[in-house]
């Protein structure tokens, strides 16, 4: 099967792809963009998380079938010259050990300042509720989550 999906702004297209397959394994395998990890494949930990038409999902759960002529936007697609206040934020406060988690979260910390750019506590916590990382202990996320937030509200 051949799908043809916009991703990070630019028209592609993945030839001999079985139905079954996941959007993840179609990013990293077929189209050659490896930001969007895979951790559990069930949906559990975020870690392969991506913006499909503008709303984050699990890119393992998704199959490949559903995204013909939608638009994907990975965590490749939120920096332009420079990285992204997120992801600087990211590197800034600390938030990263192994990385395997810090797309997903990137993603969804992402999606949460663009909703709100003075997120309480609760609302960062809920927002990454489904990205689950093994290194840090969250509050260097956190930290980082409250930074990029308050860099898009220009409180710094
Ligand atoms: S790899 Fe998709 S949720 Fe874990
Ligand atoms: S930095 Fe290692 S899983 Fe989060």
């Amino acid at each position: 099967m051949r799908v043809n999906v916009t991703v990070n702004g630019v028209q592609r297209q993945a030839d001999d792809v079985w139905p079954g397959e996941s959007l993840l394994y179609v990013l990293r395998e077929r189209l050659g963009l490896p930001g969007s990890k895979n951790a559990c494949e069930q949906g559990e930990c975020g870690s392969c998380t991506v913006y499909l038409d503008d709303v984050p999902v699990c890119s393992c759960l998704v199959a490949a079938g559903q995204v013909e002529g939608r638009e994907v936007r990975t965590v490749e697609g939120l920096a332009d010259d420079e990285l992204h206040p997120v992801q600087q934020a990211f590197v800034d406060k600390g938030a990263v050990q192994c990385g395997f988690c810090t797309p997903g979260l990137i993603v969804a910390a992402h999606d949460l300042i663009e909703r709100t750019t003075e997120p309480t506590d609760a609302e960062i916590r809920e927002a990454l509720a489904g990205n689950l990382c093994r290194c840090t202990g969250y509050e260097k996320i956190m930290d980082a989550v409250r930074a990029a937030a308050a860099k898009k509200a220009g409180v710094v």
